[in-house]
């Protein structure tokens, strides 16, 4: 009878690598691996097919998934504003639920009974991965092998890998966690467990040092329609061609690096140095025209908005009836934000040079400090005893409670 078959998401690492063989001892699985192409570059794929059927693999299935990435989640995500906690751009949290769904739809397609990961069991990625699952197919098994074997650590990997005969992966010994895609790149463990210590100057590998980037700030512009960016400098790129164009821009001139303290979905603080150059500049351009272009209510509106998206999007709640209806709500304020923003880029930080909308609601006559007919100042004394009754009754009630209580010391 033939094995019963199990999707794997590889990486070609030696987790995953680790895992292959784990899973044959263990549950006597076919496995079929799956490589996720969301941008993470040539040396990472190189090889894999190669790698991963020496490992003990039946087959792989090395599947480009950056332009879906790139369109259906990171545009979305760019125009809903999403920041998580501040700071964090979400470049791994974004792309976990669409590897998901390849995952899924490969299981599906080669009838495989379960999936597994090689996410550990103290981070978000494992959530982010199983929600995928769940969401889109309930009945496939999920394997998480790091929640079941002793190994507790790296060296306990590489000394299965040892025991087992496992080719060991040259990056074995690497100092931080890194995970890597087209929007960003993260670094964690290793030094950065550490939060007073700021990181070490060679682990970047995106963004040069702002303090090495070029003397002469750069211009740019950035087209956008419906909240959607589709141009820079005048010349129309693809999505995917757009963030790569941006992200050798904004790395050169050390724009995107983040280094911040970040709760976990599972509870725990940790350490985290990003780099997400493109994005960086995507989601300051984003805003501008934002600020150009919406109504005040909306915008206010929308900024509690983002900070609920960004929590869906960490938390793994992608595949979800709240985020769609939030998208509904999304989509329909980028109606107007269409535009180009101008912006100068100069060791580390985006300034802006320039806005042009035809949708701006911003009106020279109404700003200017110049006279003018459209607006007429005796007004404003209305609306400020209005608005301002509250205030006032207030200060009232205040003064009243006041003057009984001075009244009462004069009779004692
Ligand atoms: N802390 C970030 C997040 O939760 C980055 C996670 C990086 N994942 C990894 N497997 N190295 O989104």
């Amino acid at each position: 009878m033939a094995k019963e078959k199990v999707v794997l998401a590889y990486s070609g690492g030696l987790d995953t690598s680790v895992i292959v063989k784990w899973l044959q001892e263990k549950y006597d699985y076919e496995i079929v691996a799956v490589t996720a192409d969301v941008g993470q570059g040539d040396t990472e794929l190189e090889g894999l097919e190669e790698k991963a059927i020496r490992t003990g693999a039946s087959q792989i299935f090395i599947e480009d998934i950056r332009e879906e990435l790139v369109t259906d989640y990171i545009f979305p995500m760019v125009r809903s504003g999403a920041v998580y906690e501040g700071k964090y751009l979400l470049g791994t949290a974004i792309a976990r639920p669409v590897i998901g769904k390849r995952l899924v739809e490969i299981a599906e397609q080669v009838g495989a009974k379960a999936i597994a990961h090689g996410a550990t069991g103290k981070g978000n990625d494992q959530v982010r991965f199983e929600f995928a699952i769940k969401a889109l197919n309930p009945y496939l098994k999920i394997i998480a092998p790091w929640r079941e074997w002793d190994l507790q650590s790296r060296s306990d990997c590489i000394e299965y890998a040892r025991k087992n005969n496992i080719p060991i992966p040259v990056t074995a010994e690497k100092p931080y966690s890194i995970d890597r895609n087209l929007w960003h790149i993260s670094f964690e463990g290793g030094i950065l467990e550490d939060p007073a210590r700021e990181p070490d100057r060679d682990m970047f590998r995106l963004t040069c040092d702002p303090l090495d980037a070029p003397d002469d700030p750069e211009e740019i512009t950035i087209s956008w329609e419906k909240g959607n960016p589709y141009a820079l400098n005048d010349k129309k790129l693809t999505p995917l061609e757009l963030v790569m164009e941006l992200n050798r821009i904004a790395g050169k001139h050390g724009i995107g690096r983040i280094d911040l303290v970040e709760n976990r979905l599972l509870g725990m603080k940790s350490r985290g140095v990003y780099e997400t150059p493109g994005g960086t500049i995507l989601a300051f351009a984003h805003r501008e025209l934002e600020h150009y272009t919406l109504d005040r209510e909306t915008y206010h509106y929308k900024e509690a908005i983002a900070l609920k998206y960004a929590e869906l999007i960490y938390y793994g709640l992608w595949f979800t009836p709240l985020r769609e209806a939030l998208d509904g709500f999304i989509n329909a304020t980028q109606e107007t934000v269409s535009g180009r923003i101008k912006l100068k880029l100069y060791k580390g930080n985006i300034v802006v040079a320039g806005r042009e909308s035809p949708h701006t609601l911003y009106h020279q006559g109404m700003a200017t400090f110049e006279a003018d007919e459209l607006f007429d100042q005796k007004d404003a004394q209305g609306f400020i005893n209005l608005y301002g009754l509250p205030l006032t009754i207030k200060g009232l009630m205040k003064q009243k409670n006041i003057a009984d209580h001075q009244q009462e010391v004069a009779k004692s």
